[in-house]
């Protein structure tokens, strides 16, 4: 099992801190100095499955595979353009795929480790030669735009990969895991039950985030999530090549980098063009990786996403 390569569309729809600041009490200096997120992409006219299949043709293109060898697509989303049919579905039919397994995975921001993960398994069992992996999110949809607390943080984009069934498997640990959500620390598109012998309350259909608490929390998962890859391997930390973190917050790479004593430029971001774009951050980093020549055969890398749920994972992989 291995990556055979990597795709990415980001929205051409571009909004800065300065732009942002026009609309809520915020500035470009707070927003920087808290996350590292100078720029976001949102969408204008498309929707997630749209990102999904302009990443997913990107990464089609570069493994320089048909869509018609692919056998299995996940995406990784939590906000798809709608609940029936899947963002993969819609995947499916835009790249006239005839037949393949086809399904959506919510696990928030770590939805993308999740759903390798679970690629990497189906591969094995069913022996499929190619799959297709996205993240793709278009955030704007859930996020209050007159909400200085969460508007500045997230934007829309979508990462792909293709994974192809190599002779050794490049897969060297994968951990999934959730724990309970017991302040509610980060919730959103929550939907009303109403039918004649029950109407629920209305709810607050947008995200909202304990932000201390979620940062606590992230940095806590990543680090023990790292540690055990490393201890359970036997590969030391400090013998991976890249860390790709979920781009939630340049301020958690640095304290993660500062726990684990490894240098932070190892930890690629893309986070100060691209906001939080939730599952789909850590295909995008890939990409970006992967565009710029970061990649080469042999690397180790450590992917580690961590958001809703409260949900985190760890693949360490040989590109
Ligand atoms: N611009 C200016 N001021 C702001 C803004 C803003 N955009 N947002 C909040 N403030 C103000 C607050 O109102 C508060 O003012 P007060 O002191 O007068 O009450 C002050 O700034 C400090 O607010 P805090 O919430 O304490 O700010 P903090 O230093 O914790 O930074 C942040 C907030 C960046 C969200 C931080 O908590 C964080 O990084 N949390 C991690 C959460 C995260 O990354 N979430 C992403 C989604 S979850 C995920 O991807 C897993």
């Amino acid at each position: 099992m291995k990556i055979l390569a990597t795709g990415s569309y980001l929205p051409t729809g571009k909004l800065s801190n300065d732009d942002l600041s026009q609309q809520v009490d915020t500035n470009d200096e707070w927003i920087v100095t808290r996350t590292g997120i100078r720029n976001r992409h949102l969408v204008v006219n498309e929707n997630t499955s749209d990102l999904a299949t302009k990443a997913a043709r990107a990464a089609l293109r570069n493994a320089g595979i048909n869509a018609a060898q692919i056998q299995l697509i996940i995406v990784a989303t939590s906000t798809p353009d709608g609940l029936i049919p899947g963002v993969s579905h819609q995947v499916l039919k835009n790249l006239e795929i005839e037949q393949a397994m086809a399904f959506d995975v919510n696990a928030a921001c770590t939805g993308f480790v999740y759903a390798l993960d679970v690629a990497a398994s189906l591969m094995q069992t069913h022996e499929y030669e190619y799959a297709l992996v996205i993240g793709s999110e278009v955030m704007s949809k859930v996020i209050d735009w007159n909400n200085r607390n969460t508007c500045v943080l997230f934007g829309d984009g979508a990462g792909a990969v293709v994974l192809g069934n190599a002779d050794n498997n490049h897969f060297l640990y994968t951990k999934c895991m959730a724990i309970p959500d017991v302040e509610d620390v980060l919730v959103s598109g929550e939907f009303i039950v109403n039918h004649p012998l029950f109407t629920s309350d209305p709810n607050d259909f947008y995200l909202k985030m304990k932000g201390q608490d979620v940062f606590k929390f992230a940095v806590r998962v990543v680090c023990e999530s790292m540690t055990q890859a490393a201890a359970e391997t036997g590969i030391p930390i400090e013998a991976v090549d890249y860390y790709v973190l979920h781009q939630a917050n340049t301020r958690i790479m640095e304290y993660v980098a500062r726990k684990l004593q490894v240098p932070v430029k190892k930890f690629y971001s893309s986070i100060a063009d691209t906001g939080n774009t939730s599952a789909a951050s850590i295909p995008i980093v890939l990409d970006k990786m992967w565009c710029t020549g970061n990649l080469k055969p042999g690397m180790k890398l450590m992917l580690t996403g961590f958001g809703a749920g409260l949900t985190y994972a760890t693949i360490l992989l040989r590109w």
